[in-house]
């Protein structure tokens, strides 16, 4: 069953009932203001960090969900509703949300009378612009009451939760006229305070929240909206709203429009007030007439959209299949965006309030965006690489407001520094720049121990090699990649956390994902020296990485699969000798991607493996069998039920390490096959069993153990985003930039007739069209660019051209590898 449908037209999806079998949201904003939007406009607004800068009050696992928004509600002669269904959830005569580009618009319809709300956050300012269309679309006059409403955050939106004592107390606001301002704590230690406004004279307002509700009422029928009557209420303490109320007359066929500002105001030291007690609305002033006008307003909309049709216009695929078009050419590449912008911190399932940025995950989300926003990439991979320590061990996590590392969610995952070998190299290859090299960066944020950015990779590299377990694989410490693979942990109490209790000390443990991985960043680490003149140092990390792909070899293989690692007492996991949890998806995926063995058919057996034991009908699973008891040796990965999350739940995040794996040997359908069964424009027909939006991916599809496979969870903020936008454009469509050119090398199902895409790199535009006309998987027999053959498959860089490429795929290429 569906919900709605694809508009490309518009890069949008529309949404055309409401009761989606879970909130369907998006996101405005692209840099420091940012908001959550669902399709019935629930969600919240906030600046830069979703825990400390909360404007908006949202209360997650409510019942009903999605609860808390930006709600306008309509008494039109008695009869109440919300164009966006919820919160009154009247039935409408018309529904729609288009969720389009960092904007959403709702309309709805009920007895002739059309409200339409455009929302979304003009780039470079801190407000979300609401535009608001009313009109009559009857025979009969209309004379209606239109009521806005927010409910605000006292800022950090986790003390408002659990700090009832205080915080009922605390509430402050100001009104003036048709802004009302929330300054809660503006007196004291804040230099903020948040604003909501509209563009006309109101007849009333509210700001104390069970004035306009009434006390034992809910937001789908506050007290004011029924009687048609704002209370005109100044909030002192307790929860503080704001609420603007409209009357509004509408001739037959006339249409009227309002502008709706909800913004956020810095003001330093002594602009703080404008006299006792009175604060400085100047800003707010200035923030409020930069969009007060439906002209204004529709400039920095078509400002918005030309911001999105640059950026998407760096990587345009015309395939013939327009789900595999939409996802690589608008919905991945957005989701990268959007992902990039929070980390894990605020979506439907990450509450805004635990998660900073992680170390790993914002190296590996950055190879999802680095063509779109490089300059902003090079900031990133500073920020992260200035929380690390001098021996290349990382913060498991750092603070967006302050950039520092913490180790609140736990510290010692030793997978975590060779993602940053991961980032830099791709931001190298894909602007060149290697001037970041030699910037200078600090360590744990000391600027006295700052050293250029390739020593910190370096660090990254040497923290593995100096950290070896007995078979001298690389020591796993709290975990790797896997969060809940907690190897030293040996955990008997359920209040605490299995990422940040005191671990054994035992230096046994030891991963073979990390050896994977590390085999493939190390030989990446070795490239750059050779490229930057540093043989020797090339030679000695060549060393490392080979004594690595024979250790892997010698006790890393199982006969048939990579082992996963060692335990604590220097057990085999992830072996056919255990009874649950034989094979790991991680190990196979890495173990392939960095070849090893694959003279002797290793990569070919493994990957072999995983489609016996781990694929199903909607993706490849972690691992099999699931675990169905707690092993106390492996922690928090057998704590969840059989199929969901870490233990064999499908974790899309690592489903595309096996496409890359599979193109590796050449199997483009099987890397294509998986592709395709848990990329989301391929799922909208199931929408009903897949549950999270069809446009973006979820970070994990319940597996062939579980109760119900097939249904996703934690859609939008994963990993998963970038990793499936890299497997498939670097790898299955193959457009893969390299340091010294662009190399085309596609790895896709044999029948495919071929495809054209236009990628640009480095100021220089590539016009390609790849075609098969013999039919094979991979390997590429002629190159002509610009009607000229070149040598081989990698078009040398020549910047500010534009290009034609003509490529054609056959069997008797010498493919050139990596
Ligand atoms: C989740 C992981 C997450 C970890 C750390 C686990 O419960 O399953 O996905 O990374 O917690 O927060
Ligand atoms: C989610 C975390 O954000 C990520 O860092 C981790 O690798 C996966 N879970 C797998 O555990």
């Amino acid at each position: 069953m569906n919900y709605g449908h694809f508009d490309d037209s518009t890069r949008e999806y529309v949404i055309t009932n409401p009761m989606t079998p879970w909130p369907w949201i998006n996101y405005l904003g692209n840099e420091d203001f940012f908001s959550l939007i669902s399709n019935t406009a629930g969600g919240y607004a906030f600046y830069r960090d979703a825990k400390f800068r909360r404007l908006t009050r949202y209360r997650y696992n409510n019942v009903p969900m999605d609860n808390g928004g930006r709600y306008f509600y309509i008494n039109d002669g008695g009869t109440v509703w919300s164009p966006g269904w919820k919160p009154v959830k009247t039935v409408l005569d018309h529904y729609e949300c288009r969720h389009g580009l960092s904007y959403t618009r709702i309309a709805g319809r009920k007895n002739d009378l059309e409200a339409s709300v455009l929302f979304f956050i003009p780039l470079k300012s801190w407000c979300e612009v609401q535009l608001l269309t009313l009109k009559n679309t009857g025979r009969q006059p209309k004379r209606f009451k239109l009521f806005s409403f927010v409910e605000w955050c006292l800022w950090n939106a986790d003390d408002d939760q659990n700090n009832l004592q205080r915080n009922l107390s605390t509430g402050e606001v100001e009104i003036d006229g048709s802004t009302l301002f929330h300054k809660t704590e503006y007196k004291d230690r804040r230099d903020h305070y948040a604003f909501y406004h509209v563009n006309a004279p109101v007849q009333g307002y509210d700001t104390d929240r069970e004035s306009f509700a009434g006390l034992y009422n809910e937001l789908s029928g506050p007290q004011a909206v029924l009687e048609g009557q704002p209370r005109n209420s100044c909030a002192h303490g307790w929860s503080p709203i704001a609420s603007h109320c409209l009357e509004i007359e509408l001739a037959p066929g006339q249409a009227r429009e309002l502008i709706f500002i909800l913004g956020y105001v810095e003001n330093a030291g002594e602009q703080k007030w404008e006299s006792a007690n009175v604060i400085n609305k100047t800003n707010a002033q200035a923030l409020i007439s930069r969009f007060d006008t439906p002209e204004k307003a529709r400039v920095a909309f078509n400002g918005l959209r030309s911001y999105w049709d640059g950026l998407l216009n760096r990587f345009v695929l015309k395939s013939g299949d327009e789900k595999l078009d939409r996802m690589v050419n608008i919905w991945n590449q957005y989701q990268c965006m959007v992902t990039f912008n929070m980390s894990r911190s605020a979506s439907c399932f990450e509450v805004g309030i635990g998660r900073g940025m992680g170390f790993r995950d914002s190296n590996q989300d950055l190879i999802g965006f680095v063509h779109l926003v490089p300059d902003r990439a090079r900031q990133r991979i500073i920020d992260i690489a200035s929380t690390q320590f001098e021996d290349g061990g990382a913060y498991h996590q750092y603070q967006p407001l302050t950039k520092r590392g913490n180790d609140a969610i736990g510290g010692n995952f030793n997978d975590d520094p060779l993602w940053l070998i991961l980032s830099a190299t791709e931001y190298l290859k894909e602007t060149g720049d290697f001037g970041i090299l030699d910037e200078m960066v600090p360590f744990d944020h000391d600027e006295t121990r700052a050293k250029p950015l390739f020593d910190h990779l370096k660090a990254s590299f040497y923290h593995v090699v100096n950290n070896l377990g007995p078979h001298g694989l690389p020591l796993i410490g709290r975990a790797d990649w896997n969060d809940c693979l907690n190897l030293n942990c040996f955990s008997t109490n359920p209040d605490e956390s299995f990422q940040t209790t005191e671990n054994r000390t035992g230096k046994t443990a030891e991963s073979v994902m990390i050896a994977g991985l590390f085999v493939v960043y190390g030989r990446e680490f070795a490239r750059l020296c050779r490229l930057t003149g540093r043989q020797q140092e090339s030679n000695t990390a060549e060393m490392h990485v080979s004594q690595m792909v024979e250790t892997v070899k010698q006790y890393g293989w199982d006969g048939e699969w990579y082992l996963r690692a060692y335990d604590f007492f220097g057990r085999k996991v992830g072996s056919r000798e255990n009874d649950e949890g034989k094979i790991f998806i991680e190990s196979q995926g890495w173990c392939a991607m960095a070849e090893i063995g694959k003279e002797n058919g290793m990569v070919e057996k493994a990957l072999d493996a995983v489609k016996e034991r781990l694929d199903c009908e909607h993706g490849i699973v972690l691992n099999n069998p699931a675990f169905t008891k707690y092993m106390i040796e492996y922690g928090e990965i057998s704590t969840y039920p059989p199929g969901y999350k870490e233990n064999a739940g499908i974790f899309c995040h690592n489903n595309p390490w096996i496409m890359i794996g599979e193109t590796m040997i050449g199997r483009g359908e099987r890397a294509w096959e998986y592709y395709r069964k848990i990329c989301p424009s391929y799922l909208e027909d199931i929408s009903e069993l897949h549950k999270t939006e069809p446009y973006v991916y979820a970070q994990m599809i319940a597996g062939k153990d579980a109760h119900k496979p097939g249904e996703a969870k934690n859609s939008w903020l994963t990993g998963t985003a970038a990793w499936n936008y890299y497997a498939v454009t670097r790898y299955i469509l193959g457009i893969r930039p390299d340091y010294d050119g662009l190399l085309i090398d596609p790895c896709i199902p044999a029948a495919w007739e071929g495809y054209e895409i236009t990628r640009r790199l480095r100021d220089t535009t590539y016009h390609i069209r790849v075609s098969n006309p013999h039919g094979v998987s991979k390997g590429v027999m002629q190159v002509l660019v610009d009607g000229e053959e070149i040598n081989g498959n990698l078009i040398p860089y020549s910047p500010g051209n534009v290009f034609t490429v003509e490529v054609t795929m056959g069997i008797m290429a010498p493919v050139l590898a990596h």
